[in-house]
This record gives structure tokens, C-alpha cells and sequence, in this order.
């Protein structure tokens, strides 16, 4: 099964396909730009000790090569770039990780979507994909300290029951993390809105948070 990253050249990406490619699974970055992309792969390929193995190209290109794709550019890029990927996703998980998040005099906060969330809009524009949202609380930081268990759980959910289970499975092959079903894909705004909460948390306290919910 290949994993591929749309925007898999910034730092969320780059720490997700880190902790795959290092349980010796096949994931590819995919960028704008060819040499990004490639120089990329070979920076974690250098860092990580696997078998797994990393590719790399164009969004279009490791789309296309892709069983599951995750979304992970910024939340003002998601509608534009989906435009030219469309027709590569139809039928696929897509996973998105993506935060509407604005920075406003030092703080953060989430910002206004068209549709409820980040999560639904993409859903709206792959109406042939199986749109999950997850890991939007995980940091970037985190999941680059690959020796370092992630201690966090990570709340998916999506309006494809098998999808949603697939990408369950998916997040537990990271050391630390525990999914939790967040149920479907309109709850993924109440997710949404955690991540600046907890990027303002971490600036008042200068500390790095995660969440873990209780009771299940
Ligand atoms: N960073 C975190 O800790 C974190 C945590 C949880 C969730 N997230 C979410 O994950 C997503 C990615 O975060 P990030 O920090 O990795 O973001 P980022 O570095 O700003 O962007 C990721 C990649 O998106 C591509 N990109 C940027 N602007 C674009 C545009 N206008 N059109 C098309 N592609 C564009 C770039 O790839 P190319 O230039 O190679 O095309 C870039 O490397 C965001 O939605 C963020 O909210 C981030």
C-alpha cells in the first residue's frame, strides 16, 4: 500500500511520512516542485534507519501512484491545488490534516471557513473520494523526534466507516499514538478548533501539548 503527501515538503508532512517510512512502509512526497520533492525524500531517507521506501514527484504524480493521499498544505492553499488533483484521488482515502488557523497579534486563532469546516469543504470538493479527517493536534515538532514516542491521541473521523478504520490502523503504527473514532466528518471541526487552542496553550505556558481523551 503507498501513502502519498500532497505538500509533503513542509513540516507536518515531512514528520508524517518520517514515522511511516520508518515502520518500513511506502510513502511519497509530493510537491509543487520536483527537486522539493526530491530533496526531501533523500533528507529523511538519510535520517531514518528503514527499508522502507520514500518517493518522491510532482502532487499530480504521487497522487496518482497513491492508495491513500493526505492533504497537507495550508488550509488557504486546499481549494486551488485540489482543483488540478480531482480526477488522481477519485475512489481513495484522503486524509486531511489540514488546521484553518489565522495568527492575529499573537495569537491564534482558527479561521472562518465557507462550509463548517476544513474537513467538509474538502469533501465537497472531492465528492468522489473518501475525505478522513485526522492528526491535526499532532505536532510537527512531535512527529520529527523520531526516537520519541508520541503520547497523544488522535481523533478521525469520516462518513466512510472502512475509511475511518483504515486510517485508525493507520495512526496506531505511530509509537504513542492511540486513535479514537471521532465518529463523522462534520465532528471534525470540533478537532479543528483544539489545535490553536492548544498552539495558545503552548505559548502561555512555553510548553509543547498534545491531547489524550479519558474514559474510552
Ligand atoms: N506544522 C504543524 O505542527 C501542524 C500540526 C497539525 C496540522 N498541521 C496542518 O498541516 C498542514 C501542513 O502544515 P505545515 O506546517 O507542513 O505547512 P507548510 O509548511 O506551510 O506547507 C506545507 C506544504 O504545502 C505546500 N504549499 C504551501 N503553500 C501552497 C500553495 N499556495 N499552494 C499549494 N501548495 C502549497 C508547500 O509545498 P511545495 O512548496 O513543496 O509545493 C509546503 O511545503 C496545514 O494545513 C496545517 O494546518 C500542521
Amino acid at each position: 500500500m503507498k501513502i502519498g503527501f500532497i505538500g509533503g515538503t513542509g513540516s507536518e508532512g515531512i514528520g508524517l511520512v518520517s514515522r511511516f517510512a520508518i515502520r518500513n512502509m511506502e510513502v511519497g512526497i509530493g510537491s509543487r516542485n520536483i527537486e522539493k520533492s526530491f530533496n526531501a525524500a533523500k533528507e529523511i531517507s538519510e535520517n531514518i534507519s528503514s527499508s522502507g521506501k520514500i518517493f518522491s514527484g510532482l502532487n499530480s504524480e504521487v497522487a496518482s501512484e497513491s492508495d491513500i493521499v493526505f492533504v497537507c498544505v495550508p488550509y488557504g492553499a486546499q481549494k486551488n491545488i485540489m482543483k488540478d488533483l480531482v480526477q488522481f484521488l477519485v475512489g481513495k482515502i484522503v486524509v486531511t490534516v489540514v488546521v484553518p488557523v489565522v495568527f492575529k497579534k499573537g495569537m491564534i486563532e482558527v479561521s472562518k471557513t465557507q462550509s463548517s469546516s476544513a474537513a467538509i469543504e474538502l469533501q465537497d470538493l472531492l465528492i468522489e473520494s473518501r475525505v478522513v479527517s485526522a492528526f491535526q493536534t499532532i505536532s510537527a515538532r512531535d512527529l520529527k523526534a523520531i526516537n520519541n514516542p508520541i503520547n497523544s491521541d488522535v481523533v478521525v473521523c469520516s462518513d466512510d466507516k472502512s475509511a475511518l478504520n483504515v486510517v485508525m490502523d493507520l495512526a496506531e503504527n505511530i509509537d504513542g499514538i492511540r486513535a479514537i473514532n471521532g465518529g463523522k466528518l462534520s465532528n471534525s471541526v470540533y478537532v479543528e478548533n483544539i489545535t490553536p487552542l492548544l498552539l495558545n496553550i503552548n505559548m502561555i505556558y512555553k510548553k509543547h501539548t498534545a491531547i489524550r481523551i479519558t474514559g474510552v
